[in-house]
């Protein structure tokens, strides 16, 4: 990467299907109780519906207004999603067409939901060579890959969308430090095959998350030279709020610096982070220039962290 030039984020936009399912309304088919969801997850309701493309192009397009950025103006549209609409083309490029971006590049990048900060980090490597204006966007259906039979798995999804625009600026820019990691030989955890519904080993998966979110925080805290008391706000991946809590404890970060939107959106993978983030720019929790701590972690098994400070 050329570290003459780095980025900054413009603005966020967020976007969620209308249609909310609480859990009283999936103990109604499943031997499930809202006490259970509430109690183990945190998860109080979920967003369904929609497809991958459409929820992307709506939080982009708010993302953009906010910025006061046209469509045309985006050089590449990138966009993290484990739920693509097809195989072909990219999602990215019917999001492209949505937006009335045409020409653009645009792609999808797939780390499971450690996709928005491996997103941020391609964005960044963009911007180092040469692309001046990036939209990145975390979009999923996870609800289209769900067994709504299994209580295991249809207790915990969301769809969602959370998008940013990113802009290319002389100097190191906004994204401090960055760390991404992957152990494709814990594949069986968390997959879903062709065709086939998401699988996930919870326990085993709960037990390494809070280990690798903070490790890889700890590691990007250290590579950007500051403390955790320095971080404004933990950004972390909503898939439980145990999970949330037992990292943010191990870090060292109180309760009001953490970002949780899960009770309200249930875990929506490479579209959490964003959510979190829009969640707490719109509730004016941070301000420019205040210091991130991003942390995404999922199916490969994946991992990711970033710090970066806030604002343009
Ligand atoms: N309602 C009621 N009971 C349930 C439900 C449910 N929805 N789901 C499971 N149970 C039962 C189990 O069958 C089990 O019963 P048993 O003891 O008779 O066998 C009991 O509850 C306890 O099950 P556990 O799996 O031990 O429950 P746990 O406290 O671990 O919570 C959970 C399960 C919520 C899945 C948790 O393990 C978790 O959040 N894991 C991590 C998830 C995650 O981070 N995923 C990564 C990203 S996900 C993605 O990429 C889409």
């Amino acid at each position: 990467m050329n570290a003459g030039r780095g980025i900054v984020v413009r603005s966020c936009g967020i976007s969620v299907p209308d249609k909310v399912l609480t859990n009283d309304d999936l103990a109604v088919r499943l031997d499930t109780s809202d006490a259970w969801i509430t109690e183990r997850t945190g998860i109080r309701q979920r967003h369904v519906g929609g497809s991958t493309s459409s929820l992307a192009a709506e939080a982009g397009r708010q993302a953009l207004e906010r910025a006061g950025v046209a469509a045309t103006d985006i050089d590449v549209l990138v966009l993290a999603t484990t739920t693509p609409d097809a195989m072909v083309p990219s999602t990215a490029s019917t999001v492209q067409e949505l937006l009335g971006m045409r020409g653009s590049g645009a792609f999808d990048v797939n780390a499971a939901c450690s996709g928005f900060v491996y997103g941020l980090v391609v964005s960044a490597g963009l911007a180092a060579t040469g692309t001046d204006r990036i939209l990145l966007i975390g979009s999923e259906t996870l609800s289209r890959i769900t067994d709504w039979d299994d209580r295991k798995i249809a207790v915990l999804v969301g769809d969602g969308a959370g998008a940013v625009v990113i802009e290319a600026v002389d100097g190191p820019g906004n994204l401090l430090s960055h760390n991404l990691h992957s152990d494709g030989s814990l594949r069986h955890l968390l997959y879903c095959d062709h065709g086939g519904y998401l699988f996930m080993d919870g326990r085993e998966v709960f037990r390494r998350a809070v280990r690798v979110v903070v490790e890889s925080a700890e590691q990007a805290l250290a590579d950007a030279g500051v403390g955790i008391d320095d971080i404004a706000m933990l950004i972390p991946h909503q898939a439980n709020l145990r999970i949330i809590q037992a990292a943010a404890q191990r870090l060292g970060v109180p309760e009001d610096r953490t970002a949780v939107v899960i009770d309200r959106y249930g875990n929506t993978s490479s579209a959490s982070i964003p959510l979190a983030l829009d969640d707490v720019v719109q509730t004016g929790r941070i301000a420019d220039g205040d210091l991130l701590l991003l942390s995404g972690f999922g199916g490969g098994m994946s991992w990711a962290s970033a710090v970066l400070r806030w604002g343009a």
